[in-house]
């Protein structure tokens, strides 16, 4: 069991700076928790805390049901694998991956199992003979992984290991990671700054924002039920629309009124925001859920707009409107769509998957259910 519990952990370094504030992170056995958020948040810091290589300044880090505090990193049981996997260049494949167990004098043997067993899982059988600049990324990548596995280590810790990959080589190198920690079990905790990374990766995904958690959920409710708006706009290509409103209550309904547009809330939002009555709100929709056709049951929410580019992907077209009173909003289309730019369309909003938000970066989401 290595389960791993970070309780009132705060990281203040030289120069007032709060990397992490008060963060509480319970990683269960076996699971993979991703930890994402942009450049700064503290992901690094996080790490480098679990791993001992910093010090809290407040809280406990405990590893299995150690508190690990003062434990040295040599003795904690952890591993880092970076985003530079820092091979030694001088060494085979072998050696590289052989080495953190011959100078903690395992046996010979011992040491040659353990990394016949990781090239196997691997899939690096055939390159153990040949030196790091020879393999291509994806492969140095998995070698830097196999160093790892051969110590069977209670924790792996990933600080960004696919952000030297390119955009391909990424999307089969995550695969692979996956498979790799289904295989073989270990509870794992992963940083990266990438949504689609951490959505594709994590059994649970934290997110992380100035050194302060903004939500720790499955990637299905971090994208459908997000907490406050910093999640809500992090999450999601386009990203989500936002528009500055009032929430108003009229013969019995609710609405959400910008400048010159009304739109009908549904009725459990009516019931949820009766509190929040001619308060200044903020809409989220995501461009998946507004549609050029009108919605059943949806046909009070549309929006006069006009249209100002037209973005084809291949799989979809992008499209991004003005409203009369100014507002941007992006739409997805189908990549067979007619829209095109200048010309004036009528969008509908799709307000069942609509979220409304107080107001500022990180609002919290007063629209959930629960
Ligand atoms: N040794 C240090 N001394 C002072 N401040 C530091 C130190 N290390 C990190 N910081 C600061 O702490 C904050 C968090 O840094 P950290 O490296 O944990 O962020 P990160 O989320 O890993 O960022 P990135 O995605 O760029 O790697 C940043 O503001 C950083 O400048
Ligand atoms: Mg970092």
């Amino acid at each position: 069991m290595a389960q791993v519990l970070l309780e009132n952990v705060t990281k203040l370094y030289d120069g007032n700076v709060t990397a992490v504030n008060n963060l509480n992170l319970e990683v269960a056995d076996r699971q993979l928790m991703v930890i994402v958020g942009p450049s700064g948040c503290g992901k690094t810091t996080i790490l480098r805390m679990i791993a001992g290589l910093e010090k809290p300044t407040s809280g406990t880090v405990a590893i299995g049901d150690k508190i690990v505090n003062d434990i040295t990193p040599n003795n904690r049981d952890v591993i880092m694998v970076f985003q530079n996997y820092a091979l030694y260049p001088h060494m085979t494949v072998f050696e590289n991956m052989a080495f953190g167990l011959k100078i903690r004098k395992y046996p010979k043997n011992e040491i040659k199992k353990r990394v016949a067993e990781a090239a196997m899982l691997l899939d690096i059988e055939n390159l153990l003979d040949r030196r790091p600049k020879t393999l291509s990324g994806g492969q140095r990548q998995r070698v830097a992984v196999g160093r790892a596995i051969v110590r069977k280590p209670k924790v792996f810790l990933f600080d960004e290991p696919l952000s030297n990959l390119d955009a391909k080589m990424r999307t089969t190198a995550r695969a692979e990671l996956k498979a790799m920690h289904n295989k073989i079990q270990t509870t794992s905790i992963y940083v990266t700054h990438d949504q689609v990374e951490a959505m594709t990766l994590g059994d649970r995904i934290c997110v992380l924002y100035n050194g302060i958690v903004q939500q720790i959920a499955p990637p299905q409710q971090v994208y459908n039920k997000p907490a406050n708006a910093f999640v809500a706009g992090f999450f999601g290509t386009p990203a989500m629309n936002f528009l500055d409103g009032l929430i108003q209550y009229r013969n019995d309904n609710a609405y959400f009124i910008t400048n010159t547009e009304a739109v009908l809330l549904p009725p459990r939002m009516k019931t949820l925001l009766a509190t929040y009555k001619d308060r200044q709100a903020v809409l989220g929709i995501r461009p998946e859920d507004i549609s050029s056709q009108p919605i059943s049951g949806q046909n009070k929410n549309a929006i006069a707009c006009t249209v100002t580019v037209a973005e084809p992907l291949g799989v979809r077209t992008n499209i991004y409107l003005k409203s009369i009173s100014g507002r941007k909003i992006i739409i997805t289309a189908s990549p067979y769509t007619n829209i095109r730019p200048d010309q004036r369309i009528t969008i509908y909003l799709n307000l069942e998957y609509a979220h409304i938000f107080e107001p500022g970066e990180t609002g919290r989401n007063i629209s959930l259910d629960t």
